[in-house]
């Protein structure tokens, strides 16, 4: 036994020494990995798959969380206690939830010199829109619609994560949503899945960088695959059934922009599909993911969710659920402990081949090689670069970047906004203008409280004007991670008469409100899309005396606003930006940056119209008003439309769009363009977006579809041509059979602002 365990260390040194060399040589020609470095890591997987028992293979596919983040259910206090004794049989492949470089340093110390083999662990961790130094949330980023600064604020986030031990971050989620309901929105792209395609991608090489094996780039997580995002009426986990043509053209779109990025895992579901939880899919894990796509990265499950397979009534019982899910394809086992305790007697029972271990086990340790974690397993655990790293001042730089592409103007009457910077009074009320934590957002598990910029601070760097503060009622009386008590204060009116008191003496009263942090993200459904709380009660108050009110939003949702759209002057979408939020939102209330983002999901006027999405199908009745009669598609209350449609947002100029020309140049290629001006007074800077609509197909298509997007800066006066070409990737679609056609017919194309322009050219393929 003594020989077996001196011998096999020695070998795997050997191993990693030779990684190391060949890794050495490699960095400075390749970036990304060379046909040479692949061969090489499958080589290196080969030789150590072959050394591996049963129980060692498995256990790479077995994760563990750590000791003190918890983002699912606690787990079972059985199977925790057994971390240490499993991680030093090497039947642990990953860690989530553990961070710090001591932490890290300390668990992966175990796996490298305490196990056989010494296979280095992958580490985990939710870095959603960061780590310590936040972005804005992930919805709020998409409103920028600014792919490169969206791929500099992922490019942040792994940098800090690498720098505090972590390796791999469960993110982007890539779940289209046309559901505010569901609390997840916060943490997508939105509804349309050109955009969340171009984001996802952006993401993914913002994390992952042009070399994995760097020590400041972190492998990323496509997640949830799939459909999550259409859990019934926006509630949690709830059960989803979407057909065949959704699926294709909306659902999987962006999961398929990940693997042309080079993702190296995926995360499946909670949800079931179709009948069939995801985790337990082989269709989508082996048909789709692993065969039609040709991924080699590998899938994790959600925390729990083989387990959850029983509850599903998929399978009887933890047994059977391990072997559903490895013979779908689910290679990791995120803390059901199904795997560590059942898939060897599973496979030596016949009900799980080992040819699937083997490959689960090989496309682990692939992104383990990847990652280079054999060169050097403690690469990501340096204390010196932690204490350099975290928090630096570019990284708040980056984070004030896009926080400020991320705010929307919604409404801007009679030009209130920009404030004057001198001789104004200004009334700044609600509890979320003084709060440093609630911006911050959900998904902010390594980010200390009290760490963001408040509006109030962010506004009194600005010195010229009066500015007084009262926060006329609290919406939160502390925040709170795993319960839902959000301590929404729905009776205390104690301190309107001081806000009141404030506003009334004021030029201008500024009032920021919406949701807290919290009240967004996983399992935070919300079938009242209205402001918490009294905070309506607080706004009505105060516009009876003073009318002159900026409305600054904070909310990690699409919200129902017809009372605000139809008495406000100003309504600015400021969703929870980050660290810099105060910041951000002072410098747009200024008029130091002048708004651009654009909604990346559509606002409801109520939330019976939900879910709601620009994309829709026209139906055989379209949504037009037929006159002297009832019998169109429409309710009887509330028009369809939405409030904001998707694309939209404001400026503090204006842009004017001219000269569309969409020309067909073959079958399967069009070229349009269009003229844009600034006819406004500011220098600004317009999402310049292009749809298409396709007539008539043999799967009905949406009355409208992103296909081109590009940012524009303009001077007050100047113009600027701009131009696109639709090749087949944007003029076709997935038939029900799953291939990609083009069909010839009539398209209109659209060019605008946003998803309602009106702006159009016909052509025919
Ligand atoms: C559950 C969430 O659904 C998933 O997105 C997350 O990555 C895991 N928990 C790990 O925290």
């Amino acid at each position: 036994m003594k020989t077996i365990k001196l011998l096999v260390p020695i070998m795997c040194c050997f191993i990693a020494l030779s990684s190391c060399q060949n890794s050495k040589a490699n960095k400075s020609k390749t970036k990304s990995l060379s046909l040479t470095s692949v061969e090489h890591i499958e080589q290196k997987v080969d030789a150590l798959l072959k050394q591996m028992t049963l129980e060692e293979k498995i256990g790479q596919m077995n994760q563990y969380s750590g000791f003190w983040d918890l983002t699912g259910p606690a787990p079972n206090s059985g199977n925790a206690a057994k971390k240490y004794e499993h991680l030093r049989k090497g039947y642990v492949g990953s860690m989530l939830n553990l961070r710090g470089v001591k932490n890290v340093r300390k668990i992966q110390k175990i796996a490298v010199e305490e196990t056989r083999l010494g296979i280095p662990l992958i580490i985990g961790f939710d870095v959603i829109h960061g780590y310590e130094t936040l972005s804005p949330i992930p919805l709020a980023e998409s409103a920028s619609w600014d792919l490169e600064a969206i791929k500099k604020s992922a490019e942040v986030a792994a940098e800090e994560a690498a720098a505090a031990g972590i390796n791999w971050t469960f993110a982007p989620m890539v779940d289209i949503s046309r559901d505010a309901r569901w609390g997840r929105v916060m943490e997508g792209a939105g509804e349309d899945p050109y955009l969340a395609s171009k984001i996802a991608i952006a993401r993914v090489k913002g994390f992952q960088g042009s070399d994995l094996s760097q020590n400041n780039t972190i492998a990323a997580c496509a997640k949830h695959f799939a459909a999550y995002g259409f859990a019934e009426s926006g509630r949690e986990y709830n059960t989803v059934d979407v057909g065949t043509s959704t699926l294709n053209n909306i659902v999987f779109p962006p999961f398929q922009a990940t693997i042309e990025a080079g993702v190296r895992t995926f995360m499946n579901a909670f949800n079931e599909l179709n009948g069939i939880p995801a985790t337990g899919n082989t269709y989508l894990q082996r048909t789709i993911l692993k065969d039609k796509w040709q991924f080699d990265g590998f899938v994790v499950s959600d925390w729990g969710s083989i387990e959850e397979m029983v509850a599903h009534g998929h399978a009887k019982d933890g047994k059977h659920a391990a072997q559903i899910a490895a013979n779908a394809g689910s290679d990791m086992d995120m803390e059901s402990y199904l795997y560590v305790n059942e898939l060897a007697g599973l496979v030596k029972e016949g009900k799980v081949k080992e040819a699937y271990i083997d490959d689960a086990a090989r496309r682990i340790l692939r992104v383990k090689f990847e990652l280079g974690l054999f060169d050097d397993p403690y690469k990501y655990c340096d204390e010196q670069r932690e204490k350099e790293v975290i928090g630096q001042h570019a990284f708040h730089e980056a984070s004030l970047d896009i926080a400020k592409k991320s705010i929307v103007l919604l409404k801007n009457e009679n030009q209130l906004l920009p404030l004057k910077k001198q001789g104004q009074k200004i009334a700044l009320i609600g509890a979320l203008a003084s709060d440093k934590t609630s911006s911050l957002g959900s998904w902010r598990i390594a980010a200390k409280d009290n760490t963001a910029v408040s509006v109030l601070e962010g506004m009194q760097a600005y010195t010229g004007n009066q500015l007084t503060y009262a926060k006329g009622a609290d919406v939160s009386l502390g925040q709170t991670k795993f319960v839902d008590e959000l301590n929404i204060n729905t009776t205390d009116r104690s301190e309107f008469p001081q806000a009141i008191a404030v506003a009334k003496t004021a030029d201008v009263v500024v009032m920021v409100l919406g949701e807290v942090g919290y009240q967004s993200g996983e399992a935070r459904s919300r079938t009242d899309l209205g402001l918490p709380g009294v905070q309506q009660d607080l706004l009505e108050a105060i516009y009876k005396v003073n009318k002159n009110i900026v409305l600054v939003l904070n909310n990690g949702r699409p919200l129902v606003l017809n009372w605000h759209q139809e008495h406000l002057p100003a309504i600015v979408e400021a969703w929870q930006l980050g660290t810099q939020s105060g910041n951000a939102i002072a410098q747009v209330l200024y008029g130091d940056y002048n708004p651009s983002g654009k909604l990346p999901m559509s606002f409801p006027r109520a939330v019976g119209q939900v879910p709601i999405y620009y994309n829709y199908k026209n139906t055989g009745r379209p949504l037009i008003p037929i006159p002297n009669t009832v019998f169109w598609s429409h309710y009887q209350d509330v028009e369809n439309t939405p409030l904001y449609p998707f694309g939209y947002g404001l400026s503090y100029t204006t842009f004017e769009y001219s000269a569309l020309q969409a020309k067909v140049v073959s079958d399967k290629e069009v070229n349009v363009s269009v003229t844009l001006k600034n006819t406004g007074k500011f220098a600004g800077k317009e999402v310049v977006q292009l749809y298409i609509k396709d007539h008539y197909a043999s799967v009905t298509r949406p009355v409208r579809e992103l296909k081109g997007f590009e940012l524009v800066s303009l001077k007050p006066n100047e113009s600027k041509n701009i131009t696109f070409t639709l090749s087949e990737k944007e003029l076709g679609f997935y038939n029900n059979e799953g291939e990609f056609i083009v069909e010839p017919g009539d398209f209109s194309i659209f060019v605008g602002g946003d998803s309602n322009t009106t702006l159009q050219s016909k052509i025919t393929l």
